[in-house]
């Protein structure tokens, strides 16, 4: 019997009014495209609870909740609103679940690990900032604070594929932010100035407690301004959500995060920064310069140049893993910085396989209007309708039925 509209079912672990305005912006977009969303429980759905508590939209338009007696044959399904230990719950959770998923164990796995996700960014040439990796498992804390930081932490190190000294050098080329390598929303991210290394040192020993430590180089030169006039300008981060369907990846749309105060320099949710439309905040653009800030225009061409470095990224993240394992949506960090010949160049910070504040998400510009997605939709019209099994004893490896190759179509080339 045909699902008629096919279904599509957004699961989560958070209380129910976290997640709501994002399920009900994915749910609005959808209706547009055929397809009805479902919110629901992650593990009320894995435990089989009846009645099954749901949101879905109402005819009115609203998200309204409701009981129904089990989750109905969907097409696919996504997890968001997964909570602290994000990482490892979607991991756990993911293999247990029957449906193809947007954010598949493997493919949610590289977007969390950062300094992965810088491997493959700069593996495939995508523009994205020089990074190091302090691993936990290879820390030799020595007892002195200020010995140096290549004794103090770090033995071995990534990214440049250098030692510990690589962070003092790193400093001494400029300011760095060092972070949780599995940070979100901006938790835990510091900057230090090049003449800060001890605070560096000490602030990297407590990331080191309990998780392993990114080191990045400062990247992103423009500011976002509170008006015309070129006062109060600040750090920002784009938000770019690139989805796929099913023949290539589509960046469609997004929001920017700029800093809550002019000096802050973390654009983080649990940073208190503001979110502002996409379109807007690319209006405001301002470049430093010893002569004082100077308004910077974004023509249509630099538009279509942070979509095309959007598909790049979303592509070289999905580079060897099978289809049914790539992240099928994904929002993108961006850092808006001054390029060659005065050009805005796009530099692609992180992937967030959970994609939070969907509600906020507006059409890239060239389009007015909220929303996030259209290609995806497509991609879940042509999943094949299936139902919620008993857990096997052995267990369940996530297996998309629908695409067993591999993404094949290149994105189009950066202008
Ligand atoms: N190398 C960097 N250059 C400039 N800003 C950075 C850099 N690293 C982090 N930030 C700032 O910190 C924020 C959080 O870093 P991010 O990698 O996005 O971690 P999270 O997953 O916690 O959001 C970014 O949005 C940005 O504002
Ligand atoms: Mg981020």
């Amino acid at each position: 019997m045909e699902d008629s509209p096919p279904l599509f079912a957004v699961l989560f672990r958070c209380d129910p009014s976290l997640i709501a305005d994002s399920i009900h912006a994915l749910a609005v977009d959808a209706l547009a495209a055929g397809v009805r969303v479902i919110g629901a429980s992650v593990d009320d759905v894995l435990m089989a609870v009846a009645p099954l508590p749901v949101m879905a939209l109402s005819e009115g338009g609203d998200l309204v909740q409701a009981h129904i007696g089990s989750l109905p044959p969907a097409r696919a399904a996504m997890l968001t609103g997964i909570g602290a230990d994000e990482c490892c719950a979607h991991a756990a959770r993911a293999e247990r679940l029957p449906w193809p998923l947007v954010n598949p164990a493997l493919g949610a796995a590289r977007a969390d690990d950062k300094a992965e996700c810088h491997a493959l960014l700069a593996a495939a040439s995508v523009p994205t900032p020089r990074w190091w990796l302090i691993r936990r498992s290879e820390i030799a804390i020595a007892t002195e604070v200020g010995t140096g930081i290549a004794t103090e932490v770090a033995p071995t190190m990534e990214g440049e594929g250098e030692g510990g000294r690589q962070v003092v050098a790193a400093l001494s080329h400029g300011p760095c932010y060092i972070l949780p390598n599995s940070s979100t929303e901006g938790r835990g991210a510091e900057r230090f100035a090049p003449h800060e290394a001890r605070l560096a040192i000490v602030h990297a020993r407590r990331i080191l407690d309990t998780d392993d430590c990114l080191v990045r180089e400062e990247r992103g030169t423009l500011r976002c301004g509170s008006d015309a006039t070129g006062h109060d300008l600040r750090r920002l981060a784009l938000r770019v959500h690139v989805a796929w369907d099913g023949v290539r990846f589509v960046a469609e749309s997004g929001f920017a995060q700029v800093a809550g105060t002019a000096e802050g320099y973390v654009a983080g949710r649990a940073r208190g920064c503001d979110i502002v439309p996409i379109g807007l905040a690319l209006q405001r653009l301002w470049a430093l310069s010893p002569e004082g800030p100077t308004p910077f225009e974004v023509s249509d061409a630099e538009i279509a140049a942070v979509r095309c470095v959007c598909e790049d990224a979303a592509f070289a993240l999905a580079a060897g893993l099978d289809g049914g394992d790539t992240l099928k949506l994904v929002g993108l960090d961006i850092l808006p910085e001054l390029g060659e010949r005065g050009r805005l160049r796009p530099v692609v910070l992180e992937a967030n396989a959970r994609p939070a504040g969907l509600n906020h998400s507006t059409w890239l510009p060239g389009e007015v209007g909220l929303g996030v997605t259209r290609a995806l939709w497509s991609w879940v019209r042509a999943c094949p309708r299936s139902g919620l099994r008993r857990r096997s004893p052995q267990p369940l490896r996530t297996v998309d039925p629908v695409s067993h190759t591999r993404p094949s179509v290149r994105p189009c080339r950066r202008p």
